[in-house]
C-alpha cells in the first residue's frame, strides 16, 4: 500500500513559523500556532465563501488585506493577523454589521453564546458612525419548529451553505439583495426540509433558533452532558442540555463524535419524550383490574414472589423476557443474566429480532461478526459505493451524510439498487439524486438482483481469479448456480436487464475500494438472512471482501440493535454471539457465574407470544417492548397476554401492552442513566447520565439487580461501569472499548471456514427457486410496503411534540399518477384493503414511490396498518416479516 503525503508548505504567522499541507487555508494554519482569526461566514465544514470580511489579514508583498478563510497558504508567506491595519479593518466590518443589528441580546436565545456578541466585544469602536435607520424585516415563521428573526441575520449564508453542502436538502437559498439579503425558502413557502437543526446550530447569531424551547433558558444556565443519541444505529454524539433536571435542548459539536457534529431531526428535536408529562413516575400494580400506584419497597418483593412461584410451579421455561434495543449494553447484559441464571430461562429476545437478527445471522456466519466491515472514514475513501435496499437518509441519516460527502466531495461513484429510485421532489435528500447509476427493482426483489449480479460477474469474466485456487469447491458451486439462472428470469422478477447487471458487475469488480451497504429493504426482506449471505458471496467473488477499504456493511435501525445481540439478549446466543447450544462456549459463563446454564435455544419474541397463547409460557417480562403495537392482532397477541399469569412491563410510558400488566415498573430513559451503546460500526460508546431520573424511575439494570436480590440470587453491581467490566472480561470484542480492530482476526478465520465448508449449509435454499416473488392478484393490484421515515423511529419519537409537528400521523405515500388515477389529492382519504382487513388513511403523493406501490411509515403501523399483513416468519432467523403485502386501494367518498 502506498501512503500519499501532501506537500508541506512553511509560512510565518504573527512571527511564528508553521508547516502545513499545501492547500490549507490561512485561517486553519493560524489555528495551529494558536492564532484565532475572527470570522463569521467561515466554517470548517463548508466551502469558503468569504462574504463577511471579518477574517481580513495582512500578507507581506500583497497590496490589500486578504480574507484568511479563502486564501490558501503558500511557501514563505508572511502573515500579520493582528496588525493595526488589520484591527482597523475588522473594527470597520464590525461597525458595518452592527449598523443593522438590533439591540435585542437580552431576549435573544443566542445571547451568551453568540459569535457577534463575542467579536463585537473585541472589535467595536466607542460609537457608530451610522445614523441611518436600521433595516426592519417583517416577522416570518420558518415552519412549526424553527424561528426566523431576520433582523439579527448577518448574511453570512452559513445556513444556506450547510443545508446544501452537508445535508444536500437545498431547502434554503439567498433571497433579496444588498442589506436586505436573507436566507429563505423558494417562493417564501413554509420551510419543508429535513429539520436537522443544522442551520440553527451553524448560525453564528440568533437569527435562526429552535421554537421548541424559546425563551425558556439562557445558555449559561444549562448543564451540558455528552451522550449518545438513542434513536438509530448511527451512534451520534450529542450534548443533552438541561436546567433544573429538565432537558431544554440537544446540541452537538463540530469535530466530535462519529457524526462530526451533525445531527438529524430525531437527534436534534426528538428529545421531548424524556420530560414528557406522561412519563411513568412510580411503579404500578394491578388491583381489582386497575393499575394503582405502589412503592418500590412493596412492588419488588411482590413481583419477585410471583416470578418465584411461577418458576417453582412450571419451571424457568414458563417465563419469557423481551427487551428493547434502546436499552444499554449493561441493561441487556444484566437482563439476559437475570433471565438465564436467576429465572432459568432461555426465552429471551430483543427488538433486534424485528430485522437486525437477519444481518447478525448472515454476517456472523460469513465474517464472524455483524459489525460494519468499514468505518465511516472508509466510506469517505471509497471509490465505489453500492447501496442496496438502503434509503439511507430515511433510515440512517448521518451515515447518509457520509455517503453524500463521499460522492459530492471525495469523488466516489455511487450505485443504488432498490425500489425507490425516483427523485422524491421534496427537500429530503434522496440518496439516488447523487447516484451515478440508480437501478430500480420491484419491491422485495433485491435478493434476486444480487443473484443476477453474481451471474453477471461470471459472465463478464470479472471474478477474483485467486478464488479458483483458494476455494475451488466454493467457486464451482457458485458458478453452477449462476449458470442455472437466466437473465430473463432475473428481469421478470426484478425488472433489471442483463445490460444493467453487467454494468454494475463490472463496476464492482473494477473499482479498487468498494464499500457495499445493505439497508432495511434487504435486511428485513422475507429471505433477508439468505440474501445477505448471497451479498457476501458477491463481495467475495469480486474480491471486495478482504481488501483494504472494501467490505459489506449493514445498517442498523435501532441505537443498540447490535449491542443487544452481542450482549446475549437472544435465545440462540450467549454474550459475544456464542451459540447457546455450544457447551464449550457456555462453560466459560458457567465458571464465571458459578452456576449451570440452560444449554438449549429458547423462544424468539414471536414464539414466546405463541407459547403464551398456548399456555406454555405463564409469565412475560417486557422491558420497553410493546407487542400489542408491533404485531398484528391476528397472531393472537391480545389473547396471549390475557392468558398470562404474570405480565411485568418495565417502560417509560404506560403502553397499550403495559395497560394489561400486573406490574408496571418505571424505567429511566437514556438521558437518566450511564452505560454504553454499540453502534452499527461496532463502536462501544459511552452513554452518560444527563439528568436525575424522572420521578422514581430507575435504570433498567438496577431493577433487574434489585429483583434478583429479592429472589435470593443477587446480581449485584455498584454501577454501570462494574457491569461493563464484567462484559469486557467475558466478551473479547468489548475489551477494546472504542476500537474496531478486535474482530478483524476472527473475521478472516470465519471467512476461511465459510469458503471451505460453511457456504454449503442452505446453499440450495439460497440459490434455488425464489419462493418470495409477490404473486399479484388482480383483485389486489397494489403492493403495500412498510418501512422507516426520517422523522420518527420507534414509539419514543411519537412522544416528541416537535417531531409530531413535522409528521403528526401516518400518511400513505403513493405515486402521483396512482393518486390521479384514484382522483385523490394530498390529505384525502383512501381505503386500503388486503386479504386480512382494511383501513382508511390519508394520502401523500410522492413521486419517489413506484406506480402500483403504496408505502406506509411503520412507526404508525399500530393505527391499524399492521393488521393488513399476514405475518410471515423466517424459520432460520425467526425474524417476523411485515414488509410487503398485496392490497387494493380505493378513494373514500
Ligand atoms: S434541512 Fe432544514 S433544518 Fe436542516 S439545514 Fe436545511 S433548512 Fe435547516
Ligand atoms: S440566518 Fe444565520 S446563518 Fe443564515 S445567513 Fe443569517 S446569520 Fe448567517
Ligand atoms: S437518529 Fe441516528 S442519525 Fe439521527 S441523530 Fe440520532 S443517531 Fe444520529
Ligand atoms: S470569515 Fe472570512 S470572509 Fe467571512
Amino acid at each position: 500500500m502506498t501512503v500519499q503525503t501532501a506537500k508541506m508548505v512553511t509560512l510565518t504567522i504573527n512571527g511564528q513559523q508553521v508547516s502545513v499541507p499545501a492547500g490549507t487555508l490561512l485561517i486553519e494554519a493560524a489555528k495551529q500556532v494558536g492564532v484565532q482569526i475572527p470570522h463569521f461566514c467561515y466554517h470548517p465544514k463548508l466551502k469558503p465563501d468569504a462574504n463577511c470580511r471579518m477574517c481580513l489579514v495582512e500578507i507581506e508583498k500583497l497590496p490589500k488585506l486578504q480574507t484568511a478563510c479563502s486564501t490558501p497558504v503558500s511557501e514563505g508567506m508572511v502573515v500579520h493577523a493582528g496588525s493595526p491595519k488589520v484591527t482597523e479593518a475588522r473594527n470597520g466590518v464590525m461597525e458595518f454589521i452592527l449598523s443593522s443589528h438590533p439591540l435585542d441580546c437580552p431576549i435573544c436565545d443566542q445571547g451568551g453564546e453568540c459569535h457577534l456578541q463575542d467579536l463585537a466585544h473585541e472589535y467595536s469602536g466607542q460609537y457608530s458612525r451610522f445614523k441611518e435607520e436600521k433595516r426592519a424585516f417583517e416577522k416570518e415563521y420558518f415552519g412549526p419548529i424553527i424561528e426566523k428573526e431576520m433582523n439579527r441575520c448577518i448574511q453570512c449564508m452559513r445556513c444556506v451553505r450547510y443545508c446544501d453542502e452537508v445535508i444536500d436538502s437545498n431547502a434554503l437559498r439567498g433571497m433579496d439583495r444588498g442589506n436586505m439579503t436573507q436566507p429563505g425558502t423558494f417562493m417564501r413557502q413554509e420551510l419543508e426540509c429535513e429539520f436537522c437543526g443544522g442551520c440553527i446550530q451553524i448560525c453564528p447569531v440568533g437569527a435562526l433558533t429552535s421554537r421548541v424551547a424559546m425563551y425558556d433558558y439562557r445558555p449559561w444556565q444549562l448543564k451540558k452532558i455528552e451522550t449518545i443519541c438513542p434513536h438509530c444505529g448511527d451512534g451520534c454524539l450529542m450534548k443533552v442540555e438541561s436546567r433544573d433536571e429538565k432537558v431544554m435542548r440537544v446540541t452537538s459539536e463540530q469535530g466530535r463524535g462519529r457524526n462530526d457534529g451533525d445531527l438529524c431531526a430525531k437527534g436534534f428535536f426528538g428529545y421531548q419524550f424524556i420530560n414528557h408529562q406522561k412519563r411513568l413516575a412510580q411503579p404500578l400494580i394491578q388491583r381489582s383490574g386497575q393499575l394503582v400506584p405502589i412503592s418500590w419497597y412493596q412492588v419488588l418483593p411482590e413481583a419477585a414472589t410471583r416470578l418465584a412461584q411461577i418458576k417453582a410451579r412450571y419451571g424457568g421455561a414458563a417465563i419469557g423476557g423481551i427487551i428493547t434495543a434502546r436499552c444499554t449494553n449493561e441493561d441487556a447484559f444484566v437482563f439476559q443474566k437475570f433471565m438465564r441464571m436467576v429465572l432459568g430461562s432461555n426465552h429471551i429476545d430483543s427488538s433486534a429480532r424485528l430485522g437486525h437478527l437477519n444481518a447478525v445471522k448472515a454476517f456472523r456466519r460469513v465474517m464472524g461478526s455483524a459489525r460494519m466491515m468499514n468505518s465511516y472514514e472508509e466510506i469517505l475513501q471509497a471509490d465505489l459505493l453500492l447501496l442496496i435496499g438502503a434509503d439511507v437518509t430515511e433510515t440512517n441519516p448521518i451515515l447518509g451524510i457520509k455517503v453524500k460527502e463521499a460522492v459530492r466531495w471525495c469523488g466516489a461513484r455511487l450505485v443504488t439498487i432498490g425500489p425507490f429510485q425516483e427523485n422524491s421532489g421534496t427537500y429530503i435528500s434522496h440518496i439516488v439524486n447523487r447516484a451515478n447509476l440508480s437501478l430500480r427493482v420491484k419491491v422485495g426483489t433485491e435478493g434476486m438482483a444480487i443473484r443476477g449480479l453474481i451471474k453477471a460477474v461470471f459472465d463478464t469474466g470479472r471474478g477474483d481469479a485467486s478464488l479458483q485456487n483458494k476455494a475451488p469447491g466454493y467457486i464451482e458451486r457458485l458458478k453452477k448456480a449462476a449458470a442455472s439462472l437466466s437473465y430473463e428470469m432475473v428481469e421478470r422478477i426484478t425488472g433489471l436487464t442483463e445490460t444493467q447487471l453487467r454494468e454494475v458487475a463490472c463496476a464492482l469488480a473494477d473499482a479498487k475500494r468498494v464499500v457495499i451497504i445493505a439497508g432495511e429493504e434487504l435486511v428485513r426482506a422475507q429471505r433477508g438472512d439468505l440474501d445477505l449471505v448471497n451479498l457476501c458471496d458477491l463481495a467475495i467473488l469480486t474480491g471486495k471482501m478482504e481488501k483494504v477499504g472494501c467490505g459489506v456493511n449493514v445498517l442498523c435501525k435501532e441505537a443498540n440493535g447490535l449491542g443487544m445481540v452481542e450482549m446475549g439478549a437472544a435465545p440462540e446466543y450467549l454474550p459475544g454471539l456464542r451459540p447457546v447450544t455450544d457447551s464449550t462456549a457456555a462453560q466459560q459463563f458457567v465458571s464465571a457465574w458459578k452456576d449451570d446454564l440452560v444449554l438449549q435455544r429458547g423462544a424468539t419474541a414471536l414464539e414466546m407470544i405463541e407459547k403464551a397463547r398456548r399456555g406454555e409460557i405463564k409469565a412475560l417480562y417486557l422491558v420497553g417492548a410493546d407487542p400489542l403495537s408491533v404485531f398484528p392482532r391476528s397472531v393472537g397477541v391480545q389473547e396471549a397476554l390475557e392468558r398470562l399469569e404474570l405480565l411485568i412491563c418495565q417502560d417509560l410510558f404506560l403502553t397499550e401492552t403495559a395497560e394489561l400488566a400486573h406490574f408496571v415498573l418505571p424505567a429511566c430513559s437514556f438521558a437518566e442513566k450511564d452505560g454504553t451503546f454499540t453502534n452499527q460500526e461496532g463502536r462501544i460508546q459511552k452513554v452518560n447520565r444527563a439528568i436525575e431520573p424522572v420521578g422514581e424511575a430507575k435504570a433498567d439494570w438496577e431493577i433487574f439487580s434489585e429483583l434478583s436480590r429479592e429472589l435470593a440470587y443477587p446480581l449485584e453491581y455498584a454501577d454501570a461501569q462494574e457491569i461493563f467490566s464484567e462484559i469486557a472480561r467475558l466478551v473479547p470484542a468489548y475489551q477494546k472499548r472504542f476500537g474496531l480492530e478486535a474482530h478483524k482476526k476472527e473475521r478472516l478465520a470465519s471467512l476461511e471456514r465459510y469458503l471451505a465448508q460453511g457456504y454449503l449449509e442452505d446453499f440450495e435454499e439460497r440459490y434455488g427457486r425464489d419462493q418470495n416473488v409477490l404473486k399479484q392478484d388482480p383483485a389486489y393490484p397494489f403492493t403495500l410496503a412498510m418501512g422507516s421515515i426520517l422523522f420518527h423511529s420507534g414509539r419514543l419519537s411519537l412522544r416528541s411534540d416537535a417531531l409530531l409537528k413535522i409528521i403528526p400521523e401516518g400518511l400513505l405515500q403513493m405515486n402521483p399518477k396512482d393518486a390521479d388515477g384514484l382522483s385523490v389529492k394530498e390529505g384525502q382519504r383512501v381505503r386500503i384493503k388486503s386479504l386480512q382487513g382494511s383501513v382508511e388513511v390519508k394520502v401523500f403523493p410522492n413521486q419517489k414511490i413506484p406506480e402500483k406501490v403504496v408505502y406506509f411509515p411503520e412507526v404508525f403501523a399500530h393505527t391499524g396498518m399492521k393488521e393488513l399483513f399476514p405475518l410471515g416468519l423466517h424459520s432460520a432467523s425467526g425474524v417476523p416479516y411485515l414488509k410487503t403485502t398485496p392490497v387494493m386501494v380505493e378513494k373514500v367518498h
